[in-house]
């Protein structure tokens, strides 16, 4: 991995845009008074969004808002690859992964390809200033080696060939897909999946029973004693031996009992998990009585109120790429279709109001849409924006 310094030309000074400055005032409002410091990797990434680096100036400006030593800026932007400090290329920054797996796997090809299409030197801009590369250490995706990453994004499963293109369509402003490069599935076997291939895990013909955690242990010896002994531990004599104890030494009895609320726990994280899997957000807008009650046009989805957002049974023609949405990636997609969204207008034209009700309906995923501030994000997206230039011009900031 290359040294990390400062780069040698700084700007004279930073500060943050009206935008930004108030992203960073609520972001240090998420912690406690006394421990605003928290915030500094997320203003450093507000920086860097804003610059396409972190300067100096940016690391003192960071330091003064969130009353912090210069030093320990210094060594938070200098510890993580994904600051940059110095200018990167324009349309992209390469980081190779040259760790272990991935050197195994071709890392030190794909730094070829690095050098002959961009650079010969690691942190140098290409000719017109588009492109740049570095290598880095594992940035945990071993699993799909060898990998790159750009900004955010992670392109994995590389092949020279695979990384030279990807290069290209940044260069020529195209978009390009994250993720593996191979039609691999997220980190699945290169053959297909090997486990949970069960199809009736999926057809919602599996029943499950939701077994509820007992009741904390409440300090009296009677509460405990009522408490089942569902046996994780071994149950030499399960029950008699420990509520006798427990009822002698009341002040002890919830220790040994609490180690029995391990199994409802692994039940209920199952139907959890199966729940998820097998009746993916079968929302009730989505369901044809709902619909048929309802005159709505053929393919919308009848809002359960009066209000709501617009949920379509079926696309308007082509459906938009949903994963350009930062942070939605081909599972989330299709449980966005489900429910019935299909085009970046439908989530652009959101309100405070509609933006609850889907979260409701996003199980497992709830406060993703704040978060990651889709609405901003479809709204540029509806009007044409694209991933071809990701530095400084993402929706939302994302990277
Ligand atoms: S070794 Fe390359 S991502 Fe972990």
């Amino acid at each position: 991995m290359s040294v990390r310094r400062l780069d040698a030309v700084q700007p004279a000074g930073f500060s943050f845009t009206p935008d930004n400055l108030s992203r960073a005032k609520r972001t240090i409002a998420n912690y406690p008074q006394g421990k605003q410091a928290s915030a500094v990797i997320q203003l450093l990434w507000f920086a860097q969004e804003q610059d396409g680096w972190v300067s100096r100036p940016a690391l003192e400006y960071v330091g003064k808002m969130l009353d912090m030593a210069y030093i320990r800026v210094l060594e938070v932007a200098t510890f993580y690859t994904m600051f940059q400090l110095s200018p990167v290329g324009r349309k992209a920054h390469i980081q190779v992964c040259g760790t272990t797996p991935c050197m195994l796997r071709g890392a030190e090809d794909l730094i070829a390809v690095c050098k002959s299409k961009i650079h010969a030197e690691p942190q140098h801009l290409n000719a017109d200033g588009s492109m740049s590369w570095e290598e880095v250490e594992c940035l945990g995706s071993c699993v799909n080696a060898p990998m790159i990453q750009i900004v955010k994004d992670t392109y994995e499963d590389l092949t020279p060939e695979s990384l030279s293109a990807i290069i290209d369509d940044f260069q020529a402003g195209r978009p390009v897909r994250p993720g593996s490069q191979n039609g691999r599935q997220f980190s699945m076997a290169l053959t297909g999946a090997t486990s949970l291939t069960d199809k009736s895990l999926y057809n919602k013909q599996r029943t499950y029973t939701r077994v509820e955690a007992p009741p904390p242990p409440v300090a009296t010896a009677p509460a405990v004693a009522s408490a089942p002994a569902i046996d994780l531990q071994k149950p030499a004599t399960p029950g008699a031996p420990v509520s006798a104890d427990l009822s002698a030494k009341p002040p002890m009895a919830p220790v040994p009992v609490a180690a029995p609320v391990a199994p409802p726990l692994l039940a209920k994280a199952e139907v959890q998990a199966t729940a998820r899997a097998s009746a993916p957000v079968a929302s009730p807008r989505v369901k044809p009585a709902a619909v048929s009650s309802r005159k709505t046009p053929a393919n919308k989805v009848a809002p359960a109120k009066s209000a709501g957002p617009e949920l379509l049974k079926r696309p308007r023609g082509k459906a938009d790429d949903l994963k350009l949405i930062w942070g939605v990636g081909p599972a989330f997609e299709k449980l966005l279709n489900k429910i019935g969204l299909w085009h970046f207008n439908q989530i652009a034209a959101w309100t405070p109001a509609d933006i609850s009700h889907v979260d409701k309906l996003l199980k497992g995923f709830q406060g993703r849409i704040a978060r990651d501030e889709w609405v901003k994000q479809a709204k540029k997206l509806a009007k044409g924006w694209r991933p071809d230039n990701p530095i400084g011009e993402r929706p939302s900031g994302k990277k």
